[in-house]
């Protein structure tokens, strides 16, 4: 058997457990200084001190084991990120939009005047599969060099139910060929197609005997943009609980532009995670806490729309499990910057650093539901795992909007190394 082992990192540092942390335990880190990490093939079999490292592998190897070591003193070692919400597959740009509202425009009357989405789901229509696959690869890459290995995609801009199937294709595809995992996301319901103005009802039927057959058993989630003016709450009730019926599990885009009650939807029906909730009421958060909703924030977003930043402060404080995502998409935020995620999160939403780590670690990946297996550094976990170059977890927020990592490691094997 061959054994692979990081040693003398001044800190490993990681979240515990297999399930969301909630509130202020989002900050109970374990920190071990002189670290090592220790896996085999793709799963971890030892985390601790580098003089414990050296010991197990005295105890544990025979003869016929093989180990690599490197020293990674100076560094920091911690689990790879996850980004538990993004728009990654998409035709065009729309960077026409994003300087009209810099001048002025908002997303909504942009959305309205037959552009946003819409302009999205011409462009992804028209591009082919390969067209989409190059593109999404890409950006993948991308996630990859910032240390992103494990990322959530949604359907969404394919009005037609043979787009979201080509779309979901593409996300099969780079799933298989590239490194980073990719967790799939029924967004039939991101917006009205022209063809069904005036009858949102009619829409989420279509989607209900289309949408959902085509993407059941293929994506792990159903997804829906509740927002005043595009889904209302009684659409999204019905469409998610015809997707919970066919097994997908939920998470919803609620309360990001007006007060919606979207949060309070998203406990009622036990979804994963509300993502957004720029304008979520205390006591749809405090329904969220009690069902156990993921409050999945985006401050990319906000940043991007300049709208004012989720409370995410208050809602560790009043309990939730936080987690952070960049929500990568053409429109609203064309960004897969985790390093300034990472600064928006502590520097104006109010998360301490260990906050935040935990928020685009174990927490997202509890809300994609893969924290049995991603997400921390534990004996048993796959071996996704980032060495930053930094000597500890306190300079990611401090050398903010920058890329520290380093090496990037997934399933065991190195996938990135910088100088
Ligand atoms: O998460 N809010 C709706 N959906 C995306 C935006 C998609 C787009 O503008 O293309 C979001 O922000
Ligand atoms: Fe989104």
């Amino acid at each position: 058997m061959t054994y692979t082992m990081l040693e003398q990192a001044s800190e490993l540092v990681t979240p515990l457990g297999r399930e969301a942390v909630q509130g202020k335990a989002m900050g109970d880190l374990q920190i071990i200084p002189d670290g090592a990490i220790i896996w085999k093939e793709d799963q971890i079999v030892f985390v601790g001190t580098s003089q414990d490292a050296r010991d197990w592998v005295n105890s544990q190897l025979s003869a016929d084991d093989q180990l690599n070591r490197a020293d990674v003193s100076g560094k920091t070692i911690m689990p790879g990120f996850v980004d538990p919400h993004t728009h990654f597959v998409f035709g065009g740009y729309r960077d026409h939009e994003f300087n009209q509202r810099l001048q002025g425009a908002s997303y909504m009357e942009i959305m309205e005047a037959g552009g946003g989405i819409a302009a999205s789901n011409k462009a992804t229509a028209e591009a082919s599969e390969d067209e989409l696959y190059a593109t999404g690869l890409k950006r993948l890459n991308r996630m990859l060099d910032l240390g992103i290995t494990t990322v959530e995609g949604k359907t969404g801009y394919g009005e037609f139910t043979l787009v979201e199937d080509k779309m979901l294709r593409v996300m099969e595809r780079l799933d298989k060929d590239h490194p980073v995992d990719i967790v799939k996301t029924y967004m039939g319901a991101h917006a009205l197609p022209v063809r069904f103005k005036g009858d949102r009802a009619a829409y989420i039927d279509y989607l209900i005997q289309e949408g959902l057959p085509m993407a059941r058993g293929r994506a792990d989630f159903c997804d829906i943009f509740t927002e005043k003016n595009v889904f209302e709450l009684e659409d999204s009730e019905r469409l998610l609980l015809a997707a919970r019926d066919m097994g997908f599990k939920l998470k919803m885009h609620a309360d990001e532009i007006v007060p919606l009650g979207g949060a309070g939807l998203a406990a009622k029906l036990g979804a994963t995670s509300a993502d957004h909730l720029l304008k979520a009421s205390d006591q749809d958060l405090l329904a969220m806490r009690d069902a156990g909703v993921i409050a999945t924030l985006l401050p990319l977003t906000a940043f991007s729309l300049k709208e004012p930043y989720a409370r995410g402060r208050d809602m560790i404080d009043l309990g939730l499990a936080v987690a952070l995502g960049t929500d990568l998409n053409p429109g609203s935020c064309y960004s897969q910057s985790i390093p300034l995620m990472l600064a928006l999160a502590t520097i104006y939403m109010g998360l301490t650093i260990e906050e935040a780590l935990t928020a685009v670690t174990l927490n997202a990946a509890a809300s994609i539901g893969r924290a049995d297996r991603v997400g921390s550094l534990e004996v048993g976990k796959k071996a996704d795992i980032l060495v930053l170059d930094c000597p500890n977890h306190g300079h990611l927020s401090y050398h903010f909007a920058m890329n520290l990592v380093e090496i990037v490691i997934k399933k065991g094997f190195v996938v990135r190394m910088r100088d």
